[in-house]
């Protein structure tokens, strides 16, 4: 989960790490560091905590140097102090890793016993001390990283630098992802294009077990068998995206507003505005008979509405699981299902590792992908993007309603080729999904009124959410939101499972958030919210105009724009997010950057 770079470079290389470490930070935040090469010996700079940490450390003790490597971690292995941050240093061999080392300890071991000194508690310092004894062993510095790999297992994407060989940084991926970029007269690698998005836009994607070796001018890269390979250089779109907070406080607020765009931008992949219809590129629901959607957090909120709607449209029989049961559970899917991986990464191990399962066992694939050049988009049979743009704050917001907004299209098309609708029917249905940014706009400007419970909900230590329905996944995804930016506990409950357990929770001191827009289960959710008022508790329900004309007395009231059923998850996500975000506000926690989160989640 962490974010590594190397630069094989002509221009003084700290800034330039740093900038990059800024675009992956998004993968960890624990710690940061570089190494360079500083007249031919490696020079190490780390810090604990966040980039602006390293930055200072790099202020007082600058680095003078045009070749170097650089990490942001996410902890697994030890805590977040400054003796576990990246990069390790064994000997002449400084490395920097994402993943993990699964036979690190029998190997530390081993290398202790042959009087190595570690340290840190990584597991990633053993990959220095086996380069470095393979160096020490007469091997040639491609020869030792090779041999190294050859003793480790488990899942990582290295980036290495060797003391005496002043243009050489080698790299090596197996289950974790990395590019290669092409400067002119230089040479990087890093996590992802975005990553390498300030110095380069023409990107090659190692391959599983590929590794390889940069330097001024050429990258040499060798497959798992060390046969020399060529990989296709690609001109990426990631890598020239503007990653700024321009005028808002933090990115999580922006990509809030950014969602009339990330939706409109998704519909458009999708449906034809002019004839009313949706296109499903690579996919003819009609051939399949069941549909799996596979995927973690927030994208399984999405997923579990997509399942709503392809039922309910489309006749065709979904399931949603969550990537990390699915994979070890061994279902029992059979060919003439499609698995349709959501993410917005791309990366997420477990999706991935399910993904890879089905295709495994012959299963067609898809992947819903908002990063288009991920594992996921490259690996799955089909991709269908969502078009959020670059997501940075933590808790997931415009990949969610984007990623809603295709598979909602996506439901449509289904719907249209199993006979279920007529082309009257599947462009009365567009009409109404086009609708949809316009009024997620509206809804944003409206958040002003979200003010009056933010008060009540930030002083609340349990704060539960309810709804029916495609609002049910939205109740689940709005108690995630809060839990991870504002750290309340929070609890997403089907309205109806209520009087099943639930209500023991009730008392003055519980906010509970009620999600009901005016359509066929107005009325049911209704009678919940009255059996919670009379019981004493204290209801905010989001709501239509129409709908707060049934609020009972003492209800606070959020009201969104009166809409279609279809199209209710995208707007009353709105409410539920800026919700979470104002808390958070309020209490002045760290928005984008949640205490113990990571934005991208590559390991299991
Ligand atoms: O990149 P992915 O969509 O696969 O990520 C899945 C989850 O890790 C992600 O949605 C997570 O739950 C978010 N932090 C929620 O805001």
């Amino acid at each position: 989960m962490c974010g590594i770079i190397g630069i094989v470079g002509v221009e003084p290389v700290a800034g330039r790490l740093i900038d990059s470490l800024r675009r992956l930070e998004y993968r960890g935040y624990d710690s940061a560091g570089v190494a360079a090469l500083v007249d031919g010996r490696i020079e190490r700079r780390r810090a604990a905590g966040k980039l602006r940490n390293l930055d200072a450390v790099l202020a007082a003790e600058p680095l003078v140097a045009t070749v170097g490597i650089g990490h942001t971690r996410w902890a697994t292995h030890g805590a977040p102090t400054l003796a576990n941050a990246h990069p390790h240093k064994a000997g002449r061999v400084a490395v920097v890793h994402n993943g993990i080392i699964e036979n690190f300890a029998p190997l530390k071991a081993a290398l202790i016993a042959q009087g190595r000194h570690f340290e840190s508690q990584t597991d990633t310092e053993v990959v220095a001390h086996l380069i470095d004894r393979e160096l020490a062993s007469g091997k040639d510095p491609i020869g030792a990283f090779k041999a190294a790999l050859d003793q480790i297992t488990g899942a990582y994407a290295l980036a290495v630098l060797v003391e005496g060989e002043d243009s050489l940084v080698m790299g090596a991926r197996r289950g974790s992802p990395l590019v290669v970029g092409y400067g002119a007269g230089e040479m990087f690698i890093g996590t992802d294009a975005l990553a390498l998005g300030l110095l380069t836009n023409r990107i090659a994607f190692l391959e599983d077990g590929d590794f390889v070796a940069i330097d001024h001018d050429t990258a040499r890269i060798f497959d798992a068998d060390s046969h020399a390979v060529e990989r296709p250089m690609h001109i990426v779109s990631a890598a020239s995206a503007l990653v700024e907070k321009g005028n808002y406080r933090h990115f999580m607020e922006k990509e809030i507003h950014d969602q009339p765009d990330a939706v409109q931008h998704t519909l458009s992949a999708y449906v034809d505005p002019i004839t009313g219809s949706v296109a499903s590129p690579g996919v003819d629901f009609a051939a399949i008979d069941r549909l799996q959607i596979i995927a973690c957090g927030t994208a399984s909120y999405a997923g579990m509405i997509g399942r709503y709607l392809f039922e309910r449209l489309a006749g065709l029989p979904t399931d949603v699981e969550i990537a990390s049961e699915f994979r070890y559970r061994e279902p029992a899917l059979l060919p003439g299902a499609l698995a349709m991986a959501v993410s917005q990464s791309g990366e997420t191990a477990d999706t991935l590792a399910a993904l890879r399962w089905c295709k495994a066992r012959g299963i067609a694939t898809a992947a819903l992908v908002n990063s288009h050049e991920s594992t996921m988009a490259r690996e799955a049979d089909v991709m269908f993007p969502t078009h959020a743009g670059p997501e940075i704050g933590v808790a997931s917001t415009k990949a969610f309603t984007a990623q809603v907004a295709a598979l909602t299209a996506l439901a449509i098309a289904a719907a249209r080729q199993r006979g279920r609708i007529d082309a009257v029917e599947e462009a009365r249905l567009v009409g109404i999904l086009l609708e949809a940014p316009r009024l997620i706009a509206d809804t944003i400007r409206g958040e002003d009124t979200i003010s009056a419970v933010v008060h009540d909900i930030a002083r609340a230590r349990d704060v539960l959410y309810l709804g029916r329905g495609t609002m049910y996944p939205l109740a689940l995804e709005g108690a995630l939101k809060l839990k991870e930016i504002s750290y309340i506990h929070a609890e997403g409950y089907a309205a109806g499972e209520l009087k099943h357990g639930p209500i023991a929770l009730v008392d003055e001191a519980t906010p509970i958030i009620v999600i009901a827009p005016t359509d066929a289960l107005f009325d049911k959710t209704a009678s919940n919210m009255s059996e919670v008022i009379a019981r004493g508790g204290r209801v905010i329900m989001i709501t239509d105009a129409e709908g707060a004309t049934h609020a009972p007395d003492g209800v606070s009231i959020v009201l969104v724009p009166a809409c279609d059923p279809l199209i209710a998850p995208l707007v009353f996500a709105i409410p539920i997010q800026l919700i979470a975000y104002q808390v958070a506000v309020f209490k002045g926690a760290d928005v984008d950057q949640p205490r113990n989160l990571a934005k991208s989640v590559t390991v299991e």
